[in-house]
């Protein structure tokens, strides 16, 4: 498989550029910037492209990140982007400083359009900039390719070795051109060819699991969750009967998900799932308990119980399929951040199980795991669901989880979703639900004096839940929303909005 390989400095924008190339029909990820080069020589790459990084390359004993000379040496072509232009500079002995001027935002930009990189642009074209370095001057061997009036190296090549360096971003949107640079670098610099399709993925993963699992029976829990749906349809058209996958119903769960979960899968699909409702035990074991981190435990380890108690019933089992994403292999491959929650994953991994992992989805994005579901005929209700907590509602009760709480979030929640879809928003946010605080207020409905519970709803834009902002909702969606659960969800008599973004916040309340 060709690949063009983006070595990251932590820069913001280091995921997207993988995205951009892969919309391009190549595939590229993310590889560290310091990992092994050997590792990577022996991955062949096409080409290479250096990140951006929030360093400073010119500050006196810096942290700032860099790599080995060797990759110059590679014979592989290479796009420095924002630091990776600077990077470039600094390794091949060219001059970068600090203007203590930040550049941020759009700007024109005047291309050389006799370098390959800008082949087929516009001579002025509007780029996304956002940096306060700047290279003074270029590397032997190095021409300016690329100006603004502020910046007059905004761009750099050594045509002969195939080593460029740009400035500006060109995978945001604000860089209208963006793709066509990219576009140039990788076909027409590193020879790419565009055959890395959703239907040759299949195809190569379809062939990778047959190979790996064997005449192994194979597992997989199922949350009726997007991740978990396609990863299981994917594995099922691999190895067919030796599939079974293992529907925990915790009893937690949206209105009515269990039996669209079940009636999606037995509807359009031959596997084999066993369905368990395990709600009384769940709710028995959480029954008194308030604090979140407790919540969380009992249903993790009472989850991994069930599953066990399931799994054990297979014979031969030897793999577990997780339908774990890429930005699951990122965040868990460079965050060492402090605990926040205890994530708890359906299909979760009990260490001590002694199952091989097949991992289908492990490099693709959310977008195209989405687009994968469409083509492997999941349908659109599990496409686009959108992302549930392992824990359920459980972590979305604050307080005691009790029938007659769960029964009253499960009706608000159904209105939220229905009125955000009818508003045309569910496909567009992230995630928009609903919470129940274990507080009473008053009210007044009807002349009677009410004391009921407060319901609040939750709306937020995200791209992959790390950062979330709160989604600016129409007045009257609010409106409807907040009429019908007060008029229609017994126990409930106020509505409140919640506008807080994640950081400090987080996405869940508990
Ligand atoms: P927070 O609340 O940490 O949530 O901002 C980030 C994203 O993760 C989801 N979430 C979970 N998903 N098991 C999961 O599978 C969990 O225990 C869990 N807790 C939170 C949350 O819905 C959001 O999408």
């Amino acid at each position: 498989m060709e690949s063009v390989l983006v070595i990251d400095f932590g820069g913001q924008y280091s995921h997207l550029i993988a995205r951009r190339i892969r919309e391009l029909r190549v595939y590229s990820e993310l590889v560290p910037y310091d990992a092994d080069i050997e590792e990577i020589k022996k991955r062949k790459p096409k080409g290479l492209i250096f990140s951006g990084a929030p360093y400073s390359i010119t500050a006196e004993n810096s942290k700032a990140p860099m790599v080995d000379k060797k990759f110059f040496e590679l014979g592989i072509p290479i796009l420095g982007i924002c630091y990776g232009m600077q990077l470039i500079t600094k390794l091949l002995q060219g001059e970068v400083s600090s203007s203590g001027r930040n550049e941020y935002g759009k700007t024109k930009v005047s291309f050389n359009q006799d370098s390959m990189l800008f082949e087929d642009l516009k001579p002025l074209e509007t780029c996304w900039m956002s940096h306060k370095d700047s290279v003074t001057q270029v590397p032997p061997a190095f021409k300016v390719i690329a100006s603004t009036p502020n910046l007059p190296i905004a761009g750099i090549e050594d045509a002969g070795r195939k080593i460029y360096g740009i400035q500006f971003h060109p995978e945001v949107a604000h860089t209208p051109s963006g793709m066509d640079i990219l576009s140039n670098f990788i076909f027409n610099i590193c020879g790419c060819s565009p055959t890395w399709t959703l239907v040759s993925i299949i195809e190569s993963e379809i062939d990778k699991i047959r190979e790996k699992a064997g005449n192994g029976k194979v597992i997989c829990g199922l949350s009726g969750g997007v991740d978990s749906s396609v990863a299981a349809v994917l594995v099922n058209k691999a190895v067919g009967d030796s599939l079974t996958c293992i529907f925990v119903d915790h009893g937690l769960l949206r209105k009515n998900e269990a039996s669209q979960v079940i009636r999606a899968f037995e509807g359009n699909f031959k596997i084999n799932l066993v369905h368990v409702d395990a709600s009384v035990r769940f709710l028995d074991r959480l029954a008194g308990v308030t604090d979140p981190e407790e919540k969380r435990k009992i249903i993790g380890n009472e989850f991994i119980r069930v599953f066990e108690e399931e799994a054990s019933r297979i014979e031969n089992a030897g793999f577990l399929v997780q339908g774990t994403l890429y930005s699951d292999v990122i965040e868990s491959g460079t965050k060492d951040a402090a605990k926040i929650k205890s994530h708890h994953n359906v299909g979760g991994l009990p260490e001590d199980m002694k199952l091989k992992l097949i991992e289908p989805l492990r490099l693709l994005f959310k977008d195209e795991i989405r687009k994968m579901g469409i083509e492997l005929g999941l349908p659109e209700e599990i496409v686009w669901r959108q992302p549930f907590p392992g824990p359920g509602l459980a972590i979305r009760i604050i307080g005691e989880v009790t029938r007659e709480k769960i029964k009253i979030l499960q009706d608000a929640d159904e209105i939220v979703i229905e009125e955000i879809k009818r508003a045309g928003l569910y496909k567009k946010i992230w995630q928009s639900f609903a919470i129940l605080l274990s507080i009473r207020s008053v009210g007044v409905m009807g002349d009677e004096r009410t004391y009921a519970y407060p319901i609040v709803l939750r709306a937020v834009s995200s791209t992959d839940a790390m950062t979330a902002d709160w989604v600016r909702l129409p007045y009257d969606v609010l409106e409807k929303i907040s009429s019908r659960v007060i008029n229609e969800v017994d126990g409930v008599n106020r509505v409140v909005y919640d506008i807080s973004s994640k950081p400090p916040s987080t996405i869940e309340w508990e």
